[in-house]
């Protein structure tokens, strides 16, 4: 059977990277969270230095790119986790710290230029599902199949502060409402690469629509896609 590539991008807490691990795990397909790997060199940068509260290094954040190596390994229930120079940061990628950072670190174009490649050549042979907010429109523009994902500030303000609260983190309603608009703005406001629907992307609204049902519309999608519907 032939394997396609399928792109799902969209806003952050749509549950984007659930249904792609979903229907990777299912095709039996590659599945990259590109987002995972904007946030590993968002922790490199914290951890140095190059960006806080009051400034961000830029020129510093480029000139360490050649010391930021990205690689994902399986844990022991075959999920594929984070790891920044040999350390497995999948945890540490996650917080609320590391989310209000990330995206002006996603801003830079050589951070783009390096993770794209790297993206690409992941992709390569096909087979691949990968969710981002560029997937569909810059790194596999031919991609059988785009998705586009989104659902109100609310829901999915909402859905991340449940996520927040089971992982045990002390924190409120209003601040991670206040940082999923923010990225909203800045990812679909910055100059190179901006989140946007891609051309051919099917959008789905899934402020209503539960996991499973949501799961079944895309396996459908795929399906047809590998049969060249
Ligand atoms: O998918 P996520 O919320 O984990 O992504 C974190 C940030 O990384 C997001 O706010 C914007 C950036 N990002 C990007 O610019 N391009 C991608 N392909 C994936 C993520």
């Amino acid at each position: 059977m032939r394997k396609i590539t399928i792109a799902i991008d969209g806003h952050s807490s749509t549950g984007k990277s659930t249904v792609a691990k979903q229907l990777a795990d299912y095709l039996g397909y590659i599945f990259v969270d590109s987002g995972a790997m904007y946030r590993a060199v968002t922790l490199f940068a914290l951890r140095k230095g190059i960006i806080s509260e009051s400034h961000f290094d830029k020129e510093k954040l480029i000139d360490s790119l050649a010391e930021i190596q990205l690689t994902f390994k399986k844990n022991k229930e075959e999920k594929a986790e984070m790891y920044l120079n040999d350390e497995n940061v999948e945890k540490q990628i996650r917080t609320l710290e590391v989310s209000e950072f990330v995206s002006p670190i996603a801003t830079v174009s050589e951070v783009r230029k390096k993770l794209v490649e790297q993206q690409q050549e992941m992709g390569k042979e096909g087979g691949i599902v990968m969710d981002g907010r560029d997937i569909g429109s810059v790194v596999f523009p031919n991609a059988e199949l785009k998705i586009f994902m989104t659902a109100s500030p609310q829901v999915r303000a909402e859905r991340r502060y449940k996520e927040l609260l089971e992982r045990g983190d002390t924190i409120s309603f209003e601040e991670v409402l206040e940082n999923v608009t923010e990225r909203d703005q800045i990812d679909s406001n910055r100059r190179d690469s901006p989140l946007k629907i891609a051309e051919g992307a099917i959008v789905i609204d899934n402020s209503e629509t539960n996991q499973e049902d949501q799961f079944h519309m895309l396996l459908q999608l795929a399906k047809d896609r590998i049969a060249g519907r």
